[in-house]
């Protein structure tokens, strides 16, 4: 049995009625819209036999990021993979990619979504799991170049605002923030419930120091991305750093208690964003009550997990914020034995960057900001290696800067916030480092 998808894929094990359900599960994928997970189990209950539901799943929860999914995701693949000798190339190059996550290989499986899409440019699906994949493994430019490889054949194609979405993000990363923001408008002009190109727009404004419009925008947007959305916290998130850029504490605050947790912190990605955030404004010396705590029991969860260490990083903020300095020696330890894990991608992450990172934070949490310097300032010309965006990347500059002010480091706190102000000269955070760089210079003068 075979059928053909919206877009010209052939599906094995599919009759029409299941092609409609994965061609729907795709399009909320696409749109970040709860809960193309659900949808496929909808689909897998109508067509056991349809590998491509299975290794839909499958890549979905890898590319979760979330080692507390790994038992569903390897459910999925194994299911896959016993209909894969009935099941077509390009279906097979989404097993043998999903596979390679598994074993690790975070790398080759992005470059095995990478290669489906290349022979199958109109798999939505492969498009963006790669392109989610280029953003875990930080691959900057691939976010942009990957997304542009299949963008002329969706001219006028069904899905094709979710294409030029994700090529928005990739120009942004890539620092064409002109062409990424009418990109990204261009992509929410045909489908406004597109919360990754609203993202990308609102990543031009934090990159750009546009804070004000930031907020503008996201706040006149939201009705249309974050009702059924499972990745409105993020885009809460940058609304976050934009009023933090401004001082506006009590609505940073406001949005952590009632937005960016709106998921519970039921998985990683979510407990990432809490904490980057709540890192930040610890950081800037703000208190942030028992707010710590509805994070840690998250983190400890997935201590020992060794499967991403850029989760990791982030498990560290939030056991320097609870005081927790078991949980930070444990993390430590964790990552310590991640980095000398083989070749999986993992272990190159925790190695470049996730165990100096961990340490280098450990270090500023206990006032020891020469450590945290000595561990943190090498990471900056390589920290793309373990994922993310500039913008969640952005914590080291700004976890340095604070460490070059406490220890009195004037050279090092100027540049700093030289970096910082060149890209961003009306930011009034920037401006406030800079302010308390000369400073430092006037009480050692006194
Ligand atoms: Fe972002």
């Amino acid at each position: 049995m075979q059928a053909t998808d919206l877009w010209g894929n052939a599906v094995t094990g599919a009759g029409p009625s299941t092609v409609r359900g994965l061609e729907a599960a795709t399009l909320k994928l696409h749109a970040y819209q709860a809960d193309p997970i659900a949808d496929i189990d909808a689909v897998i209950a109508e067509a056991p036999d349809c590998a491509m539901a299975h290794a839909f799943r499958a890549g979905v929860l890898a590319t979760a990021l979330d080692k507390a999914f790994e038992p569903e995701m390897l459910r999925s693949l194994e299911a896959a993979e016993a209909l894969a000798p009935r099941a077509n190339d390009r279906e097979r190059g989404h097993i043998a990619a999903a596979r390679r996550w598994a074993e690790g290989d975070y790398a080759g499986a992005v470059e095995g979504w990478g290669r489906t899409a290349i022979a199958h440019p109109r798999d939505g699906l492969a498009v963006q799991l790669a392109h989610i994949g280029d953003f875990a493994l930080g691959y900057s430019h691939m976010l942009r170049d990957r997304v542009a490889r299949a963008l002329p054949h969706w001219r006028g194609a069904p899905g094709e605002g979710f294409i030029l979405g994700m090529h928005a993000f990739g120009l942004e990363e890539s620092g064409d923030y002109e062409a990424a923001e009418e990109t990204g408008r261009r992509a929410l002009a045909l489908d406004r419930q597109d919360g990754w190109a609203a993202h990308a727009v609102a990543h031009v404004m934090e990159m750009t120091g546009r804070a004000g419009e930031g907020v503008s925008f996201l706040r006149d947007t939201a009705s249309d991305w974050a009702p059924g959305s499972m990745f409105a916290f993020h885009n809460w998130w940058h609304l976050a750093l934009f009023h933090l850029d401004h001082g506006n504490l009590p609505e940073v605050l406001r949005l952590f208690d009632e937005d960016i947790s709106g998921g519970n912190f039921g998985q990683a990605l979510e407990l990432v964003d809490g904490s980057a955030l709540l890192w930040r404004l610890h950081a800037l010396g703000h208190p942030v009550g028992d707010r710590w705590h509805r994070l840690a029991e998250g983190w400890r969860a997935r201590i020992a997990d060794g499967y991403y260490a850029f989760n990791d990083l982030h498990a560290m903020m939030v056991f320097v914020g609870t005081g927790d300095a078991a949980a930070q020696r444990e993390l430590v330890a964790n990552v310590e034995r991640a980095a000398a894990r083989g070749s999986g991608t993992n272990a190159m992450m925790a190695r470049e960057v996730g165990l100096p990172g961990c340490l280098g934070f450990a270090a500023f949490g206990r006032g020891d900001y020469a450590e945290a310097v000595a561990q943190l300032l090498p990471i900056r010309a390589k920290a793309n290696r373990f994922g993310g965006s500039h913008a969640q990347r952005d914590v080291f500059s700004w976890t340095l800067v604070e460490a070059a002010l406490r220890l009195g480091d004037k050279p090092l706190a100027e540049a700093m916030a030289a970096e910082r102000l060149a890209a961003k000269p009306d930011s009034p955070l920037n401006l406030a480092w800079a302010r308390r760089g000369a400073a430092l210079e006037a009480r050692r003068a006194a």
